[in-house]
């Protein structure tokens, strides 16, 4: 068992902090205030070598690890988890191809990724099948040797920013998970089009919205897998991404006890500071062990995922345990902070915000645990 981050993944781990700190972290009220999309930010990151790390080698790539991923979305977290959500998406858009492209496919979408800066999109849900995948409407029909592409995906990260888009559509509704496909596409592509941007809670440096998707006529080269392995390749894909939902949350709730260990230390209540009232001490003890769990979870997953094991339930594990934590260390710093907390002059209602979503996308945390159920009773 090894629990110490090698050479590389420390000076990895320093560059993304460092990043956090200059970069991040002094615009992420600004961002999160107006709601606008920190491109040149998120190409920073990128130039840095902290976005779109998981091109392999052979394709240009950095060829990073799970564990690296984890290791520098937490950092970026720390800074403003908006901005981190829009950094991992790019890995979240490309992994589709990683799991169920051809060799062709893999330097035809992933070498220019590794070259050049580029956003990408992963477009599975829709207003009508967030939870349910296989219930998905967005259409492909047969069209020579291309596909017809027809309807709408929803709160979709990078969706008006994106150069490519990873879409998954079904042949046959009636066939559920049997008939759906996985298709790259460009942004340019005609009938291609994003739509209204969310106007949402938190994480507001993200960008979320609509994809319509009107007679998009897609080249059957640019299927990936076979008919009907669209849903096997999704559900891969959320399980090599959700430990990095697990990491963000830990870049969160390590901002929370940041926040709130420096104002117990400083705020004055009946003559002392307050972080010397046990009611205070016990939701900082909370959020530190809980912490420290996450990032164990998160790590055993990364790990297994790194050493060629299936982890679907460890991977809703992490993801479940570390958002959860997140939400609450959140909250209890709010509480911490009283009155002030409440307020946008302190960082913390921001986290809190922020946190919530880690609950509901890559899977509510009501999906997760069903698959843990599933996996424990061999469903
Ligand atoms: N790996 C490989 N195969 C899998 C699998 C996995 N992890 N999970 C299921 N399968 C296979 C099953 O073995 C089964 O195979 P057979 O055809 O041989 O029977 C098939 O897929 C169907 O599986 P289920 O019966 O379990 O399917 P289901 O319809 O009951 O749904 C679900 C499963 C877990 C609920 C799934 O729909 C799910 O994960 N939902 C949540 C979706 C989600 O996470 N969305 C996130 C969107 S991305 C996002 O939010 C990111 C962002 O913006 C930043």
């Amino acid at each position: 068992m090894q629990f110490a981050l090698d050479d590389e993944l420390l000076a990895l781990q320093d560059t993304a902090r460092r990043f956090a700190d200059e970069e991040v972290m002094p615009v992420a009220a600004e961002y999160d205030q107006s709601g606008e999309f920190p491109r040149h930010i998120i190409e920073k990151a990128w130039e840095l070598g902290l976005s779109t790390t998981c091109i392999p080698q052979e394709q240009g790539g950095l060829g990073l690890s799970i564990e690296g991923t984890c290791v520098l979305t937490e950092e970026i977290a720390r800074g403003c988890a908006g901005i981190a959500t829009s950094v991992m998406c790019n890995d979240l858009g490309l992994t589709p191809i990683l799991v169920g492209g051809s060799q062709e496919q893999k330097e035809e979408w992933l070498t220019p990724c590794a070259e050049s800066f580029k956003l990408i999109s992963f477009c599975l849900s829709e207003s009508g099948a967030g939870s349910d995948v296989a219930g998905m409407q967005l259409r492909a029909e047969k069209d020579g040797d291309a596909y017809l592409l027809n309807g709408t995906k929803a709160w979709i990260t990078n969706g008006g920013e994106a150069d490519l888009y990873t879409v998954f559509a079904t042949l046959d509704r009636s066939s559920r998970h049997k008939g759906i496909c996985a298709f790259v596409v460009e942004r340019n592509t005609p009938g291609l089009e994003p739509g209204k941007k969310e106007d949402k809670l938190g994480q507001r440096a993200s960008d979320t919205r609509v994809v319509h998707f009107d007679d998009v006529r897609v080249p059957a080269r640019q299927r990936l897998g076979e008919e009907g392995q669209g849903f096997r390749i999704a559900m891969e894909t959320l399980d090599r991404t959700r430990p990095m939902i697990g990491a963000l949350a830990v870049g969160i709730a390590r901002r929370a006890l940041e926040e709130s260990l420096a104002y117990a230390k400083e705020r004055r209540a009946f003559g002392s500071p307050i972080g010397e009232f046990q009611a205070v001490q016990f939701m900082l003890a909370d959020m530190a062990k809980d912490i420290e769990a996450s990032r164990l979870l998160t790590f055993q997953c990364a790990w297994m995922i790194d050493n060629g094991m299936r982890a679907s339930k460890q991977s809703s594990m992490a993801k479940c345990f570390a958002t959860d934590a997140a939400m609450k260390a959140t909250v209890d710093a709010v509480q911490i902070f009283g009155a002030n907390g409440y307020t946008k002059e302190y960082p913390v209602e921001k986290l809190m915000r922020d946190a919530k979503l880690m609950q509901i996308y890559e899977g509510t945390n009501q999906i997760q645990r069903m698959v843990i159920a599933r996996e424990l009773l061999g469903q």
